[in-house]
């Protein structure tokens, strides 16, 4: 018997998984949208009544709101929504108060997140090579507003994680339908590596969340789709957990969470150059604006603490 799927967010991630949830064992038995979810009035016990598990892709506004009242009614999720990660440690906080168990990812193709591990483990392998330089590039459909994407910029932390610390040199397209491709790249002397993935539709997010709703029913606590896809991959797990989070962040020696370090302190040490806000995923050199600049990460609303790696090197 098909389990029942509560579907909120009803865009095109929603339409999308709405068509591929019969292949995997679902049955819709609720969809909410934002005329059927003002202020998250259809997230209700009495709405929910029955339902297994629900998928969220909204909006990075509601996402949060949405998210802690399906844990307020218990009701196992997955978030496919991305934009919100600067709240991470408080939604942490609120599911491990809950009986539900939430998964998250800012991409649920497996195909990316079997990349991400391709691509830290060459950066691990060329960190002391110095000869090799390194670019990260990705291109995505018009309609796309941030830029560069998520994906690419956990792509470079991956790899400033696996020990490549020299400057990764970063750029964005945005043209026409892609559903996105994002390509890392070695170069030397004597020879080039590139490494691209190229999602061919959404497809595969919308498979990959449907995977992540089997895997979360009867769990507790926040998962990293990474734990659905590599479970029982001792080595595979052994990798850094991607969240976007400024909690036990630390870049460029800096460990911006904690400390009440500012963006000119940082930019002052001569390592930092840019730094990236989450909100608008725009780099923005340092010291742009000086109140801005003045202000402790940890106080700065919406931004997470993000000194752009690309440049920290040194
Ligand atoms: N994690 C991934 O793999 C992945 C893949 C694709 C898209 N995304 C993200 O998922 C989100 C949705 O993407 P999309 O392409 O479907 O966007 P979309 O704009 O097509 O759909 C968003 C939907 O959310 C609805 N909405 C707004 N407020 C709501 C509320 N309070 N309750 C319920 N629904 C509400 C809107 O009416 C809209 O229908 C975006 O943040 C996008 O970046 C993530």
């Amino acid at each position: 018997m098909p389990k029942s799927l509560a579907i909120v967010g009803y865009g095109k991630m929603g339409q999308l998984i709405e068509r591929l949830a019969p292949e995997a064992g679902f049955a819709v038995g609720l969809k909410l949208d934002i005329d059927t979810n003002v202020n998250q009035q259809g997230i209700t016990p009495e709405n929910f009544r029955g339902v297994d598990v629900a998928i969220e892709f909204s909006m990075p506004h509601v996402a949060v709101a949405n998210l802690e009242r399906l844990c307020a009614i218990g009701v196992p999720t997955v978030v496919g929504t991305t934009g919100w990660y600067d709240e991470l440690e408080r939604v942490r906080a609120f599911v491990e108060r809950s009986s539900a168990g939430v998964v998250y990812s800012a991409n649920y193709s497996i195909g990316v997140n079997v990349f991400r591990r391709v691509v830290a483990e060459a950066a691990r392998l060329l960190a002391k090579e110095a000869e090799y330089g390194a670019w990260a590039w990705e291109v995505h459909h018009s309609a796309k507003k941030d830029a560069p994407s998520g994906t690419l910029l956990q792509l470079v932390e991956e790899m400033n994680r696996a020990g490549y610390t020299r400057q990764i040199d970063a750029s964005s397209n945005r043209a026409g339908a892609n559903p996105g491709t994002h390509e890392i790249g070695f170069d030397s002397a004597a020879d080039t590596i590139t490494l691209r993935h190229a999602a061919r539709s959404r497809e595969g997010f919308a498979r990959g969340a449907l995977k992540a709703a089997q895997w979360v029913i009867g769990k507790r606590g926040l998962h990293e789709f990474g734990e659905v896809i590599f479970a029982g991959d001792a080595k595979a797990m052994r990798r850094p957990a991607d969240e976007v989070s400024s909690t036990g962040f630390s870049l460029c020696g800096f460990s911006c969470d904690q400390s009440n370090t500012t963006q000119a302190e940082a930019c002052a040490t001569g390592k930092v150059e840019h730094y990236w806000t989450t909100k608008v995923m725009r780099r923005q050199p340092c010291l742009q604006d000086s109140e801005d600049a003045a202000r402790p990460w940890s106080r700065r609303s919406g931004t997470t603490c993000r000194w752009t790696k690309t440049l920290c090197g040194g």
